[in-house]
């Protein structure tokens, strides 16, 4: 079999900021200069991460972004205060609040509470409204990365069986209904499979594309798959090993195990990850563009 493509994120992020440039320099050049409010709240060591690499491509491309960092113990009143306040702060076109937050608040609650025009992560329910019903606002920064990365490497979804692990609000719904989205580059046949999902081998095996945001790090193994599959791996996470720096990040596919099935595969690192960035700036230059036509 021909040797397994690699989908590099990092080269499709690249592309993504070179043709952000010039609608970057034109909104500059009108005084407006595309600005992100990043809501990070507790000690969660993977968010802040995150939040780091977000605020340093803000930085990188010369635009705005301020982090808020808030106590593990913050009530939700003081976390709705503080998006009430960016919500009416001009220098904020787009606000995002990282997930995920300390329990005693109400997810549902705060995402609502950030204005539908600011939400560049797309998780208001007006917007995944509006992504249900094909005519989207924000696109949600993973699933939109995602279908950047098929479009690139000219993989069309269309006619296939997209298989997707994992329904999270965040990547596997929004994915789901991004793939069948009757429009060109989508128009998939898609199922979701699940915790609750009986057999998942038996759906995976049929997958054209499938893709992995099932939060469980090498779930994915050469069993589940058939060949000449496209992979599309959102994990992400450390597992230790006896390196220098004593771990390695492996994502929810054992690349070991499908590297001689898969036609073509997403790496981790380089692969969703720096997507998810690269549609974050391009969802705030959206919104800022908006915001003054
Ligand atoms: N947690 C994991 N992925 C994301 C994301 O794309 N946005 C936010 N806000 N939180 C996340």
């Amino acid at each position: 079999m021909a040797e397994t493509k690699i989908l590099s994120g990092k080269t499709v992020s690249q592309d993504v900021y070179n043709s952000l440039k010039s609608r970057i320099d034109k909104l500059k050049s009108s005084g407006c200069i595309p600005g992100l409010a990043a809501v990070l709240v507790g000690d969660n060591p993977a968010s802040h991460v995150y939040i780091k690499s977000k605020t340093n491509q803000f930085a990188k491309l010369d635009l705005y972004s301020e982090s808020f960092k808030m106590l593990d113990d913050t009530s939700e009143r003081d976390v709705l205060s503080l998006i009430d306040d960016l919500n009416n702060d001009e220098r904020f076109h787009g606000i995002l609040v990282q997930m995920p937050l300390p329990e005693q608040l109400n997810e549902t609650a705060i995402i609502e509470a950030v204005n539908p025009l600011k939400d560049v992560d797309g998780f208001h329910p007006e917007n995944l409204g509006r992504l249900t019903a094909g005519h989207p606002r924000f696109i949600p920064c993973t699933p939109k990365g995602i279908m950047r990365i098929l479009e690139y490497y000219k993989i069309d979804p269309s006619g296939k069986h997209v298989v997707v692990l994992g329904r999270s609000n965040i990547v596997g719904r929004p994915v789901s209904i991004l793939t069948s989205l009757k429009k060109s580059f989508s128009n998939a046949t898609t199922t979701i499979c699940h915790s609750g999902t009986k057999d998942i081998p038996y759906y995976s095996q049929q997958a054209d594309i499938l893709i992995a945001a099932i939060g469980v790090s090498e779930f994915v193994k050469a069993y589940h798959i058939k060949d000449g599959v496209v992979i599309i791996d959102v994990g992400i996470s450390r597992i230790e090993d006896d390196s220098e720096k004593g771990y390695k990040l492996v994502g929810d596919v054992d690349f070991d195990s499908v590297k001689d099935k898969a036609s073509a595969i997403t790496p981790v690192p380089g692969g969703v990850g720096p997507m998810t960035i690269a549609m974050l700036v391009e969802n705030t230059v959206e919104a800022a563009k908006r915001s003054i036509s």
